[in-house]
């Protein structure tokens, strides 16, 4: 039997990509999902999926900008199938373009999904997790937040901060009987990526959503894969700035050229 058996999950995220791929795996496990994410139509079909492969599901269309909503959607699932003992705290949106297209709304949205959406749903499953001093905690960061990496400001942002927001959590978590995997991936092969060429080491969701569950059946504190980019990041991350600044903006400048357009000027060494 699965340790997953029987299992309460929390999925932000799960109408697609990742999420969807996490919950389908966590129902072949006999677990009871509730999928959260704002596309009623997509979240339906992932909770067929569920359930085809054995597990429960129930679908809970809310915005994890709205505090509200997610609360309401944590006491749904309570009532349904009882207390959450998993959480994984995965909805995110992506962004990326030339600094001269930068879009303050955009960025907003992206730090207010990617970071608060984050906030949001952990401090409406800890209360319970606390009282029974148990749980895990799953947060889908990326290898993007460990550095500011050109031409993604605000995703990084929302990276760097959720990481740190969670290991802060995992530390004080500890003596609670909660375990907190933060997990850092590199690019997996979901909608968010699909249509970019070129991505370096591109992990099947199937592989990536795996390695996720196992690495939460351990407890492990940290994931960061695939392991060859995540050891370039590392290595990248010892740059002094001064090494690192003209080394990434002249990968910017690779990446952001207009396809047939007028070449942007190059940037200064
Ligand atoms: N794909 C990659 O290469 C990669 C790499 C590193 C990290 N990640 C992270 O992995 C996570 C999953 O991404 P993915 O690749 O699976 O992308 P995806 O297929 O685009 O899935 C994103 C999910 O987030 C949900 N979402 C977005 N905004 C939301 C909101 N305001 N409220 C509720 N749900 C919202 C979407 O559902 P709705 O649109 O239905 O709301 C969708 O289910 C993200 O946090 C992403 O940053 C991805």
């Amino acid at each position: 039997m699965s340790p997953w058996t029987g299992t309460v999950a929390l999925i932000t995220g799960a109408s697609s990509g990742l999420g969807r791929q996490l919950a389908g795996e966590l129902g072949r496990r006999g677990a009871r999902v509730g999928l959260l994410a704002r596309r009623e139509a997509e979240l339906a079909e992932a909770a067929r999926e569920v359930e085809a492969a054995g597990g429960r599901a129930l679908p809970l269309p809310a915005d994890v900008g709205d505090v509200a909503a997610v609360r309401a959607a944590t006491a749904r699932l309570h009532e349904a199938f009882g207390p959450v003992d998993l959480l994984v705290v995965n909805a995110g949106v992506g962004g990326s373009g030339p600094v001269e297209r930068i879009d303050p709304e955009r960025h907003a949205k992206v730090i207010r999904t990617n970071l608060l959406g984050a906030i949001h749903a952990v401090g409406c499953v800890l209360p319970s997790m606390l009282q029974r001093r148990s749980g895990k905690i799953v947060a889908v960061s990326s290898l993007a937040g460990w550095r500011g990496l050109p031409g993604t400001a605000a995703y990084s942002a929302s990276k760097a901060a959720l990481s740190t927001y969670f290991e802060s959590l995992r530390v004080d978590l500890r003596s609670h009987g909660i375990r907190v995997t933060v997990v850092d991936p590199g690019f997996i092969d979901t909608p968010m990526t699909a249509g970019r060429s070129g991505l370096p080491l591109l992990v099947p969701v199937d592989v990536a959503a795996r390695r996720i569950l196992r690495a939460a059946e351990r407890g492990a504190p940290t994931l960061a894969f695939p392991w060859p980019l995540a050891l370039s990041l590392r290595l990248v991350r010892l740059l002094p700035a001064r090494l690192y600044d003209p080394l990434a903006a002249r990968a910017a400048w690779f990446a952001f050229q207009p396809a047939g357009g007028r070449p942007r000027s190059r940037p200064n060494p």
